[in-house]
């Protein structure tokens, strides 16, 4: 029983592992567009300000992506990001293109907490 246990572990590990391959992430080219004009310049390798890098998203494991994206989402929504005494700000449009590319991403995963959590406070109105 127990090898069997373990041969049916092993066999959904590789599967998730197999998944995982299938699913390849690229930034669409207009997101990166945004990100550079809107965020490399406090995101990026050189300045990590707040600890939060935007420009490797690709090499990151989906775990840590999928938080990111969450957090991004959030601070575009809020218009927290980038901050208000910064110059050059993204469009409305440019913010919903962005938006709308995090929820995308986010929903191929369920992972959208700030989603989940925009449809409860609507819920509660
Ligand atoms: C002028 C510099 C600057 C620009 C431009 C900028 N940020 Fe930030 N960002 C910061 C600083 C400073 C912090 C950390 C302190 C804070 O949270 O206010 C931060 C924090 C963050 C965080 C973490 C917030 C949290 O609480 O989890 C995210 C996510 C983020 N930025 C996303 C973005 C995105 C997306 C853009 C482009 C649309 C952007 N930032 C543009 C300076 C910048």
């Amino acid at each position: 029983m127990r090898t069997l246990i373990s041969i049916l572990f092993c066999l959904s590990v590789s599967l998730a592992i197999g998944t995982e391959k299938v699913t390849s992430f690229a930034v669409s080219p207009k997101v990166v567009e945004l990100l550079e004009s809107y965020c490399f310049s406090c995101h990026d390798a050189e300045s990590k300000k707040g600890d939060v890098r935007l420009d490797n998203l690709e090499t990151l494991a989906l775990k840590d992506r999928l938080d990111l994206l969450n957090r991004v989402q959030e601070q575009i929504f809020i218009k927290e990001m980038p901050p208000k005494k910064k110059k050059t700000q993204p469009s409305d449009t440019e913010r919903q293109q962005l938006y709308d590319w995090m929820s995308a991403e986010l929903r191929k995963h369920n992972a959208s907490k700030f989603e989940e959590l925009a449809w409860f406070r609507e819920y509660l109105r």
